[in-house]
């Protein structure tokens, strides 16, 4: 696992699947380009199934912000900060196959933000603001946790 705890797990999950509806979008729209009608299809049906994992996760989100708000903004910092897809460290040769699937319309960091970072906050109802801020702070509780070390 990615991440060490349940709260973090749950936000990466959000990240994970819109990201892979986000490829599926782009492979589906691929499809139709080069007129393959059932491919599209396919890839449609995943796109739809993907995004329902992610409002899932999202809803959960949504429940642990209003449980415990600035702890639930400081892991979304964390980790947005320290995200990568499941395949990184699992698919062999994954550095080659990305710059394959980045040819083919994957994710780079600029979509990421655009495509999958913005859209999970908006859901959210977080702004980067707020973010920024828990960050921030969590950045000092660490200097300060350090230096009474
Ligand atoms: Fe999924």
């Amino acid at each position: 696992m990615p991440f060490d705890t349940a709260r973090q797990m749950t936000i990466y999950g959000c990240f994970q699947e819109q990201a892979t509806f986000v490829i599926y979008v782009k492979q589906e729209q691929r499809a139709k380009e080069l007129g393959d009608e059932c491919l599209s299809t396919i890839f449609r049906l995943n796109a739809r199934d993907e995004i329902a994992h992610c409002r899932f996760y999202e809803d959960v989100v949504r429940v642990l912000l209003e449980e415990d708000r600035e702890g639930t903004l400081r892991d979304i910092a964390h980790v947005a900060k320290h995200f990568e897809m499941p395949g990184v460290g699992i698919v062999p040769n994954y550095e080659e196959r990305v710059a394959v699937m980045r040819e083919e319309g994957k994710v780079d960091r600029g979509g990421f933000l655009q495509k999958v970072f913005f859209p999970v906050l908006k859901y959210l109802e977080v702004t980067r603001h707020e973010l920024q801020a828990a960050a921030w702070a969590s950045k000092e509780a660490d200097k300060h946790s350090t230096a009474a070390e």
